[in-house]
């Protein structure tokens, strides 16, 4: 395992045990919703926007307590728009990090509620005073985890893939969908780590274009692990963006210009961080692991 991949799986196993002390535990009359949001919040996952946010925020010395804490709300919204992507009113997925998806799993409505409730939990917990002593501080990270997910952020992205070919199949259609769909929610995983850090503009500045152009990478390899993947590495279903008829850079460009795509936006994403000198190695690091990955 590569230097980084030591440092991703780290991060994961740090989110999942404190996911698994901070979830409620499943009993009483609500055991069955709380069993459901643990199901979803501890299956698995790379956690790669909690990386992100507890990367950034090293760059700057920042304390380690706090970015967890703003890392683990990011990936509880994270999930939360996973459970609600598989729904059969969105994607019909039945399978998610190798598990059957939660309304598989459980039921719809309990999907639709589990989901419901880890987004109202991420905003919970950001806003309580152990994510940070600053009021004002914990209100950027509220706003700013508000505005990547909402009807600016990921909702709106979401809402323009479900619309498919109506938003137009142009690449200007495409780039928004993905910038909005994927790209805001990791452009804020970022941003938290320099808001947190307390960076300058200029280094707020060079971490955001980072993660604009990572963002976007993001979805498109997600899309080619869609084209080209296997069930096996990547733990949900494959093939089925074309067959439903969804519009995205593989179905509009085809694959080697999209893979083209992918190596320009990681070039330029690293270039980027050239401020930070070697201090980025796991930012630019982390690039490369993104644009390969098989899951
Ligand atoms: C999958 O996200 C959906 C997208 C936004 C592309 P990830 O590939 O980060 O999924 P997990 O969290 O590792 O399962
Ligand atoms: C999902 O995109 C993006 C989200 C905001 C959840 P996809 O629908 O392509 O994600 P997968 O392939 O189901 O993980
Ligand atoms: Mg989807
Ligand atoms: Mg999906
Ligand atoms: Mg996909």
């Amino acid at each position: 395992m590569s230097q980084l991949e030591t440092r991703i799986k780290e991060t994961a196993e740090r989110v999942n045990a404190a996911l698994d002390g901070l979830l409620p535990k499943a009993q009483g009359s609500e055991s069955r919703l709380l069993t459901a949001m643990r199901y979803a919040a501890l299956a698995g996952g790379k956690r790669l926007r909690p990386f992100f946010t507890m990367e950034a925020g090293r760059l700057f010395d920042a304390d380690e307590g706090h970015l967890l804490r703003a890392a683990i709300a990011i990936e509880c919204v994270h999930t939360y728009s996973l459970i609600h992507d598989d729904l059969p009113c969105m994607d019909d997925d039945d399978l998610r990090r190798g598990r059957p998806t939660l309304h598989r799993a459980f039921d719809e409505a309990t999907a639709v509620l589990a989901g419901d409730a880890l987004l109202t939990f991420a905003f919970e917990f950001m806003a309580e005073p152990a994510t940070h002593p600053d009021p004002q501080m914990r209100c950027l990270l509220i706003a700013g985890l508000a505005k990547a997910s909402g009807a600016q952020g990921m909702v709106a992205g979401q809402a323009a893939d479900m619309a498919g070919e109506d938003i137009g199949s142009d690449l200007i259609a495409v780039t928004r969908m993905n910038r909005l769909k994927t790209g805001a929610l990791i452009n804020f995983a970022v941003d938290a780590g320099a808001l947190i850090g307390c960076a300058s503009d200029a280094e707020k500045t060079s971490l955001s274009r980072y993660a604009h152009d990572v963002g976007l990478a993001y979805q498109m390899v997600d899309d080619l692990l869609d084209a080209e993947g296997v069930v096996r590495d990547t733990g949900k279903a494959v093939g089925k963006d074309k067959d439903r008829g969804k519009v995205n850079f593989v179905t509009v460009l085809g694959v080697d210009a999209t893979r083209d795509r992918v190596r320009m936006l990681a070039d330029q994403a690293k270039r980027h961080l050239s401020i930070f000198g070697p201090r980025a190695r796991s930012l630019i690091d982390a690039v490369d692991f993104i644009i390969e990955r098989r899951y």
